[in-house]
C-alpha cells in the first residue's frame, strides 16, 4: 500500500501515539483487503458506544485515545436515553459506565447524536466516500443515497474520523457495486407497511449473505428502503442493494438481472415472518425514526392509552422538531426514547417477548436482549398494545 509523505509521518508518530495507531489500523485494514491508497471521506460514523456491547475493554481503550476526529463523524446509540435513563429502569453502574463511555467519544470530537440514521444529520450525499459502521446505516448510505462506505467495524471507523481518511477498497470502488443476486417480488403484492418491507428483507438477506442483491417489482418510499436494508443487513451482510428504476445506481446504470442467480418472494413467505406469539412489550424505531414514521405512530396512538410498555426510539434531532407529535405519543402512555435503541439498551432485557415493526429487530432481539421477537405492521403493533 502506498502512503503520501504526510501519512508516512503520522503512522512514524510526529503527529501523536494515538494517530500514530489510527493510521496503524488503516494501514493494516487496507494491506488485508488489498486497498493500494488511502482515500479521504466526508464523514464517520462509530458504533461500539454502548456500554452492553462494548463493556469495561472497550471503555478502557476509548479512554486511552488522545486526538480529535477531523470530518464529521457521529456515534451510534448508546444503551440508555442521557437524561431519562432512571426512568427507563436503567442500573446506576451501568448508567455510570455508559456516560464515561460518551465522555471519552466526546473528548474525541465524535458528535453525540447516539443514532443509527445519521443519513438524517445531512452529512453525506451521493458519490461521497465515507466510514460508517452501523449495518443499517451503510446499507441505507449506499444504497439510497449512493454515497460509498465499507462495514466498517468501531475502531476503523474511529481510525477514519482521526485521520480523515479510508483505505480504498471494496464499496468505495465502482466496480464492486454492481448486483450479484436477484430478488423478484410477486408483482402487486400489498406492501404498504416498512414492517413488510422489513418482512421481505428478513428472507432476502438469508438468502443473500454478502452478496449484493437487485430487486424487481417493488416501489418502496425511502423509509420502505431502509427497513428492507436493515434487516437484510441483520440477518444477511448485504451493505448494499438496489431497486430497479427506484435507487440512485440501479437508475443510473440500469443493472439487468440476466445471468444472476434469482430467488422468488410472494405474499405468502411475507406473512409467514410476521409469526404469533404473544406480547410483554412493543418496541418500535429500528432503525431510528423518521419524522414521517414518528407521525404515524402519533396518529395511530392519538386518544388511546397502551396497556403495555411501548418504546419508540428516534435520534434527538428528530425528536426536537416533532415535538407535538411526541406528545401525541406520550399521551398514551408510550414512550419515545432518543440516544439509545431496543437492542442496545440493557431495559429491554427484562421482557419475555417484543413486538416490533422491524426486520432487523426480529433478528436482533433475540439474541440480544434473550426475548422473543414478533413482527407485525406499525398498525399491528399498536392495535396489540392498546387493545
Ligand atoms: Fe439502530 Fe439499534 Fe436497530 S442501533 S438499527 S435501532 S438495532
Amino acid at each position: 500500500m502506498e502512503l503520501t509523505a504526510e501519512e508516512e509521518r503520522v503512522l512514524s508518530g510526529e503527529e501523536g501515539q494515538t494517530r500514530a495507531k489510527m493510521m496503524e489500523i488503516l494501514v493494516a485494514l487496507g494491506r488485508v483487503f488489498g486497498a493500494e491508497r488511502l482515500i479521504p471521506i466526508r464523514s464517520a460514523q462509530v458504533s461500539g458506544a454502548s456500554y452492553k456491547t462494548i463493556g469495561p475493554y472497550g471503555l478502557e481503550w476509548l479512554e486511552s485515545l488522545d486526538a480529535r476526529a477531523v470530518v464529521p463523524a457521529v456515534v451510534n446509540p448508546i444503551g440508555m436515553p442521557r437524561d431519562r435513563w432512571r426512568e427507563m429502569g436503567i442500573d446506576r453502574d451501568f448508567a455510570r459506565k455508559q456516560e464515561q463511555v460518551v465522555l471519552a467519544y466526546e473528548r474525541l470530537g465524535i458528535r453525540l447524536d447516539c443514532t443509527c440514521t445519521p443519513y438524517y444529520l445531512n452529512i453525506t450525499e451521493y458519490g461521497d466516500h465515507i466510514a460508517w459502521s452501523e449495518s443499517s446505516a451503510v446499507a441505507y448510505a449506499n444504497s439510497v443515497i449512493g454515497a460509498r462506505t465499507n462495514r466498517e467495524g468501531g475502531p476503523g471507523a474511529l481510525a477514519a474520523a482521526i485521520i480523515g481518511k479510508t483505505p480504498d477498497y471494496g464499496l468505495h470502488r465502482l466496480e464492486n457495486r454492481r448486483p450479484s443476486f436477484a430478488v423478484e417480488v410477486e408483482s402487486g403484492l400489498d406492501l404498504s407497511d416498512p414492517a413488510l418491507y422489513g418482512a421481505l428483507g428478513y428472507i432476502a438477506g438469508k438468502q443473500a449473505g454478502n452478496r449484493i442483491p437487485l430487486f424487481t417489482g417493488i416501489r418502496p418510499t425511502k423509509d420502505h428502503l431502509k427497513a428492507l436494508g436493515a434487516a437484510m443487513a441483520a440477518t444477511g451482510a448485504v451493505a448494499l442493494f438496489h431497486v430497479d428504476g427506484i435507487t440512485p445506481e440501479a437508475r443510473i446504470f440500469h443493472f439487468s438481472t440476466e445471468g444472476l442467480e434469482r430467488v422468488k418472494v410472494g405474499d405468502r413467505d411475507i406473512h409467514a415472518a410476521l409469526q404469533e406469539i404473544p406480547v410483554d412489550a412493543v418496541a418500535l424505531g429500528c432503525p431510528h425514526c423518521s419524522d414521517d414514521e414518528l407521525a404515524t405512530v402519533a396518529r395511530l396512538l392519538e386518544g388511546k392509552t397502551v396497556r403495555i410498555p411501548v418504546y419508540i426510539f428516534a435520534s434527538r434531532g428528530v425528536i426536537g422538531r416533532n415535538e407535538p407529535l411526541v406528545r401525541t405519543i406520550e399521551r398514551s402512555g408510550a414512550r419515545v426514547y432518543a440516544d439509545t435503541c431496543m437492542v442496545v439498551s440493557p431495559a429491554l432485557d427484562q421482557y419475555g417477548s417484543i413486538m416490533v415493526n422491524s426486520g432487523k429487530a426480529l433478528a436482533y432481539v433475540p439474541t440480544m436482549c434473550g426475548a422473543a421477537a414478533r413482527l407485525g405492521t406499525t398498525a399491528e403493533c399498536i392495535a396489540v398494545a392498546t387493545t
